[in-house]
């Protein structure tokens, strides 16, 4: 089975993208299933009903969210209605939605991790109670780890190793150089990159991105325009949800 994660999907730029071109990439890389992160993907803060009903149409089958779960109003009703969209897992157990879900024979978990993210439970601890959910339905487990620190997404990868098909990680919008299957058969990059404009900082005009730092004002980011690219990666498995490959996907796309 091939398996397409397409990273964080970053406003309008990487909704277009996304759009354009998802039915091509999935026939060209001849995918089963396809996973899209789209917590930036209205404006770089959350998503909303429409722009997941459009994500999911493009050829998306399940959608993985983030911190910014909750950064469009009016959100929570949809995602309280879908089993398509999922948020982290380990949010409080009362907020709406859910983080696992099974479509299609694969299983994909959405986790937050808790270095400057804050999640309402630990992410190892969580992971433990989903994993062992997902396998009493399938073997072929994808979890997306929406994390800040590069140490604790290997560390997840390490944990979960042998147990789950993928470990990927998203936030950090910067795709890194470690696409790879560890020993138990469980493929892990620490950051599948941005699907969005990359003339930018993580996403962001550079320009209010580095006044914000250099004065320390709260200046309002707005979503960049130029470079847009396709980052993920693709991840290939056998019957048994055993990784074999894990190449990372980067596609011009404007
Ligand atoms: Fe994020």
């Amino acid at each position: 089975m091939r398996i397409l994660f397409v990273a964080d999907v970053f406003g309008a730029p990487g909704r277009r993208a996304v759009e354009a071109n998802l039915r091509d990439l999935r026939d060209e890389l001849r995918v089963d299933f396809c996973v899209v992160n789209g917590e930036n993907a209205a404006d770089g803060r959350g998503i909303t009903a429409k722009i997941a009903q459009r994500i999911l149409a493009a050829g998306a089958d399940v959608i993985t969210l983030g911190n910014w779960v909750w950064g469009q109003r009016d959100f929570a009703p949809y995602l309280s209605g879908t089993d398509r969209v999922i948020r982290p897992a380990n949010l409080s157990p009362n907020a709406p939605g859910r983080g696992l879900v099974v479509h299609d024979g694969v299983a994909v978990i959405n986790l937050l991790g808790q270095m400057t993210l804050s999640p309402f439970e630990s992410a190892f601890t969580a992971a433990e109670r989903l994993v062992e959910e997902a396998r009493r339905e399938t073997t072929v487990i994808v979890v997306d780890f929406h994390a800040e620190a590069t140490s604790e997404k290997v560390a997840l990868a390490y944990h979960l190793d042998g147990r789950v098909t993928a470990v990927l990680g998203t936030h950090t919008h910067v795709q890194t150089a470690d696409a790879r299957v560890l020993r138990g058969g469980t493929a892990a990059i620490t950051d599948a990159g941005m699907t969005g404009p990359h003339d930018s900082v993580i996403g962001s005009v550079p320009e209010g991105a580095v006044r914000r730092f250099v004065t320390g004002f709260p200046v309002r980011l707005e979503p960049a325009t130029d470079d847009v690219r396709i980052e993920g990666v693709l991840v290939e498995c056998d019957d048994a949800g055993r990784a074999t490959s894990c190449v990372p996907v980067r596609v011009q796309a404007g």
